[in-house]
């Protein structure tokens, strides 16, 4: 019988999953370079268009290097369909947009990373979506901001910057109960170490430009779900608005797939001793890793994530204490991405989270002291060696 790669080990379907070989044998997945596609006959084309024979018409519906990426992914998330979006942030307004309509109302973690925020706080008002942001850790306040008209509930977790973990399945119940759709931002557990679908959420989505990169090239992003939802939800919404996934940052992401559980799961083996090191120095207050038993939600983190991530937030009191921190490291780089084979810390309240109003940014503690650090692939000894010498320097 045929082997059915849904029941492979999920290190296989990182490897083959989605593979659909041209037919000269090639072993590393083929990069499909083109716009459009020709038919057999003016009757092959209607029949296309019409959705009664299968096959590609136009990049920006769909490109078969992109598919290959989509189905990857869709396996290793134990989604039924992935649809991949140019940027992460493509797939947060998309996956939000095919949910909501002028005279819904949205209910959101009140920790979103910035870009996020913007989304929900300027430009959905302007199509007549309002919304209702929550302390994401506090299942009576995602209860109290239903509303008859609420049609979708939006959450990271871990979220940006600070780490705060929501119980996805609990936060499910509530949305499903009052009619509502859960999505999920899973950039930061990562599809290792979380499955939100599992879980009981509808849509996940990723911005692919960080671990499934993982190596600083492209963008790319990810939206995942159920079959039938993905395609009532966005089928449209992307073939006609075009955020489509280039097919040459389709084929650098597969590429970075096949590698992911591998880098995500050695970043995560740095970054506990790093945030070790952080949380025992005298010049740190308060350290949030996922990894580490004193994490705020340590319950909730052993019952939903198999893994602590590579992100570390710390507080060192003041912005002048985490710019001298940042300015005196020499191996990690200042620089406000993540998920990257290359160290990196930024100071999220002037660079990632500067746009959210001040009193938000208390609101959610993210005080001026905090440094949010993503861990990479470097040596433990030369990360450990960096980071002690920065924080003596704080
Ligand atoms: C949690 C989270 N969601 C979405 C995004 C947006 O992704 P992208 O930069 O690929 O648009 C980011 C980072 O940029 C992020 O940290």
């Amino acid at each position: 019988m045929a082997e059915d790669p849904r029941d492979w080990e999920v290190e296989t379907r990182a490897v083959r999953g989605g593979m659909a070989r041209t037919g000269h044998g090639e072993i590393s997945e083929a990069l499909f370079l083109t716009q459009s596609f020709a038919y057999d006959s003016a009757q092959a084309a209607d029949a296309r268009f019409a959705g009664d024979a299968p096959g590609f018409i136009y990049q920006r519906f769909g490109n078969p290097t992109t598919q290959i990426f989509e189905d990857r992914l869709a396996l290793m998330e134990g989604a039924e369909m992935c649809r991949a979006t140019a940027s992460g942030m493509a797939a947060v307004q998309v996956a939000l947009s095919g949910l909501l309509r002028a005279g819904d109302h949205l209910v959101a973690g009140r920790a979103l990373f910035g870009s996020c925020r913007w989304i929900v706080s300027e430009w959905l008002p302007r199509f007549g979506v309002e919304t209702t942001y929550v302390d994401a850790t506090d299942l009576e306040a995602w209860q109290a901001a239903v509303r008859p008209n609420t049609r979708a509930f939006l959450v990271e977790s871990p979220a940006n910057p600070l780490l705060e973990v929501t119980a996805i399945g609990a936060v499910a119940e509530i949305a499903h109960a009052a009619g509502a759709k859960l999505v999920v931002d899973n950039v930061f557990a990562t599809p290792v170490f979380q499955q939100p679908l599992a879980l009981g959420c509808d849509i996940v989505v990723y911005s692919a430009t960080k671990h499934i990169d993982g190596q600083g090239r492209v963008l790319g992003g990810a939206i995942l779900g159920a079959a039938e939802l993905m395609t009532e939800a966005y089928k449209d919404i992307l073939r006609h608005t075009g955020p489509a996934l280039s097919p040459f940052n389709s084929w650098v992401l597969l590429k970075g797939l096949e590698t992911l559980d591998l880098r995500v799961r050695r970043q995560t083996e740095n970054a506990g001793r790093v945030a070790d090191l952080i949380a025992d120095h005298r010049k740190v207050r308060r350290t949030i890793f996922c990894g580490r038993p004193d994490h705020p939600q340590a319950a909730m983190i052993a019952k939903q994530m198999s893994g602590g991530g590579n992100v570390i937030a710390f507080d060192l009191g003041s912005r002048e204490a985490a710019w001298r921190f940042l300015d005196g490291l020499q191996i990690v780089d200042i620089s406000n991405n993540l998920g990257d084979a290359k160290s990196m810390a930024t100071h999220p309240s002037t660079t990632t989270h500067r746009s959210m109003p001040e009193a938000e940014r208390l609101q959610i503690g993210l005080t001026e002291g905090w440094v949010r650090m993503s861990v990479g692939l470097e040596g433990p000894g030369d990360l450990s060696r960096d980071v002690a010498r920065a924080l003596d320097g704080a």
